[in-house]
């Protein structure tokens, strides 16, 4: 299998589909719209959408099935970095190579942008739900109950997050914080495309516990890459969590330490989804490409 091919593949498809929805009127004031493109076809690296395409092909093939819902969580990861950019939040200025939302046009715009965006992905959910049949019904309620709920977890995340800046924080509080802020929007991708897919209850679980290693993983990751990585890569700045006083895994365990947890996790994760074999390798591989990234 080759990866990277693998991996741009599901981007141009979700870029695609983004293309398709970014398109129609979302607001009815056009500097919002505006606004909310400028984040949203930036140029991300589309890993939610991607992890709820991949999982849903463990199980099935029809994945325009699953388009609303990885669109959707793809809208609404944008609002949170928009958000997460704000001067009241983390105050920084790049992301993904450009001015922050609130650099490039205000405070105010990049506030209502992300309000757009979250309501837009909820559009997006109620249309498809709209559409389905009756007996598609109860498993989509319950991944709309999720999607409510995973919001509600990265709000917290932030709120902790922001508001332990500076302070000592135990090891249990700051997985705490990177569960919410970061683990609750990988593990509702990878449930939605679980439960789309129809999958067993072992099988959920199973998944569960694999997206809740990734997820935790990715957050540390990013703690390691605002330390050591190289600012023109990652399109945002480095640094930034030192000099604002974050908790972050390396600044609770070291670099060195925050590396070796990573390690650890990453490989639990790719544990709980040996026993799909070949047909999880691209899973396998994006536990990896989480843990090796530079960007
Ligand atoms: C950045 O997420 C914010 C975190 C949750 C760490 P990504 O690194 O997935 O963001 P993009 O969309 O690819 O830029
Ligand atoms: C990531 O927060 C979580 C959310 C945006 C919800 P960070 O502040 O750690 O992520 P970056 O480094 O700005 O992307
Ligand atoms: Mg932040
Ligand atoms: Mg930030």
């Amino acid at each position: 299998m080759d990866f990277k091919q693998e991996l741009k593949t599901y981007q141009q498809q979700i870029n695609h589909e983004l293309e398709k929805y970014n398109r129609k009127q979302k607001c009815p004031e056009e500097i919002l719209n505006e606004s909310m493109t400028y984040s949203l076809m930036a140029g991300g690296k589309r890993l939610r959408p991607t992890l709820v395409i991949a999982t849903y092909q463990l199980f099935k093939t029809n994945i325009e099935r699953c388009m609303p819902y990885a669109v959707a969580i793809e809208m609404v990861h944008n609002f949170s970095l928009i958000h997460d950019d704000l001067p009241g939040i983390d105050n920084d200025d790049f992301r993904h190579g450009k001015p922050t939302n609130h650099k490039q046009f205000n405070e105010a715009t990049a506030i209502l942008a992300g309000d757009g965006l979250l309501n837009y992905a909820y559009g997006v959910i109620s249309e498809d739900l709209r559409k389905s049949s009756l007996d598609e019904l109860p498993s989509k309620l319950q991944i709309f109950q999720e999607f409510t709920h995973a919001i509600d977890r990265m709000i917290a995340g932030e709120y902790l997050d922001t508001e332990l800046e500076g302070k000592q924080i135990t090891e249990e509080q700051l997985k705490y914080i990177h569960e919410n802020k970061t683990g609750a929007f990988l593990i509702l991708s990878v449930r939605m495309g679980a439960i789309l897919a129809g999958c067993a209850e072992d099988d959920l679980q199973r998944l569960s516990n694999y997206a809740e290693k990734i997820g935790l993983a990715f957050q540390i990751k990013d703690d390691i890459l605002s330390e050591e990585g190289d600012e023109k890569v990652l399109g945002k700045p480095v640094g930034n969590d030192k000099e604002a006083g974050k908790c972050t895994y390396v600044s609770q365990y070291g670099l060195q330490g925050a590396k070796d947890i990573l390690d650890k996790i990453t490989k639990e994760a790719i544990k709980e989804i040996e026993i799909y074999g070949e047909k999880a390798d691209f899973l396998k591989e994006l536990a990896l490409y989480i843990q090796n990234r530079d960007k």
